[in-house]
């Protein structure tokens, strides 16, 4: 199949890419690299094509459906703080972006359409595990974009046929993520600070907890998703229904540096979760979901990712 990735190029989307490739897919790359990078992207595939381009600009998004059968849709900015200080210029991407992608889509009359939403719609739950039906309560733009997208996606769905999967997904980690930013996903900053002797900043007490989930266990998702033929109108958590706080996860990582970690605590962050767990029924029925990869694996492979890319760095 010829599928497209937007945001290809970042994190998670890299990791999709190569899943893809290794499957006999052909794949075109929508990326303006702005978190990703092309050093995560197989330098030389022939099915694989590149463009380099931002899903804010209607053309660039139109050519790059051409000849298109499935979309996964991954490009944003994907950090709840950033939203927090530049509401309107994440918005401009996580929400417009989206629509620009839907309305190519359809006038090239693509179906299949896979849609990174978050766990970050729920808020603050009152009662964890939160299933698909707890009340939806988002608490910053990057939420409130994600959830209106999906409000979009549902229209389009309704309107104009649109087969879409909506996966609203906890927080995924493993190698790629980029730790550079204060912003970066915490597992990546933590291990990255750990590995290099510098100090941590906990926002918070630590107890914050997050449901993490191995972005080998969510690829192999996006890939069954991407080709389906049966869309829905109903989103499914991708999480493993455990928690981990951030004090636990510090302590896993100082078990595997073998150091005292420099731990700071500060004030928490505003708009900040406190504790996220995903109720999974619906996603393990509908996609038959297994993690192959318990949280202490996954983190463990990670560490040891980091710690090549640190022993890379000083060669
Ligand atoms: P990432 O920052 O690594 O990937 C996002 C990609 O989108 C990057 O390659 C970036 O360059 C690209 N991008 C950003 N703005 C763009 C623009 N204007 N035009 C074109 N490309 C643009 O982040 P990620 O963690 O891989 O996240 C992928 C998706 O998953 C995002 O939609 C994010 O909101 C969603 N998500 C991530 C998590 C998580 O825990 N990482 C959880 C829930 C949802
Ligand atoms: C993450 C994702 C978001 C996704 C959501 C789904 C990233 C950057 N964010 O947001 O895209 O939609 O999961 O649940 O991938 N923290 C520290 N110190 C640090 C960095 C973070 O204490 O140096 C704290 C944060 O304040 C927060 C927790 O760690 O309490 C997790 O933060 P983060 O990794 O940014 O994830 P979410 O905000 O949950």
């Amino acid at each position: 199949m010829n599928i497209l990735v937007t945001g290809g190029g970042g994190f998670i989307g890299s990791h999709l890419v190569d899943l893809l490739l290794l499957n006999g897919h052909s794949v075109r790359v929508l990326d303006n690299f702005s978190t990703g990078s092309r050093n995560n992207l197989p330098s030389q595939n022939e099915r694989l094509e590149i463009l380099e381009a931002d899903i804010r600009d209607p053309k660039a998004v139109e050519q790059s459906v051409h000849e298109v059968e499935a979309i996964v849709h991954l490009a944003a900015i994907a950090s709840v703080q950033a939203s927090v200080e530049d509401p309107v210029g994440t918005h401009a991407v996580n929400l417009v972006g989206t629509v620009n992608l839907l309305e190519a889509a359809r006038r090239h009359g693509i179906k299949r359409f896979v849609f990174a939403s978050s766990a970050a719609v729920y808020g603050n739950a009152q009662q964890l595990p939160v299933t698909e039906d707890t009340p939806l309560a988002p608490l910053t733009p990057y939420a409130a974009d994600k959830l209106a997208s999906e409000y979009y996606i549902d229209f389009y769905r309704r309107q104009h046929g649109l087969q879409p999967v909506v996966f609203r997904f906890f927080n995924i980690f493993g190698p790629r993520q980029d730790p550079s930013s204060p912003y970066s996903g915490v597992i990546s900053i933590f291990m990255q600070r750990a590995i290099n002797g510098q100090p941590i900043t906990v926002y918070g007490d630590g107890e914050q907890s997050r449901d993490f989930v191995f972005v080998a266990d969510l690829v192999e998702l996006l890939k069954q998703a991407s080709v389906t033929t049966n869309g829905s109108e109903l989103p499914m958590n991708v999480g493993n229904g455990q928690g981990t706080d951030l004090n636990q996860l510090l302590k896993l990582i100082g078990d595997f540096s073998g150091k005292e970690l420099d731990v700071e605590y500060v004030a928490r962050r505003p708009g900040d979760i406190k504790h996220s767990q995903a109720d999974n029924c619906r996603l393990r029925q509908r996609m038959k979901y297994e993690s192959r990869y318990p949280v202490e694996v996954g983190l463990q492979k990670t560490y040891e990712w980091y710690q090549g890319q640190e022993l890379n760095s000083l060669a």
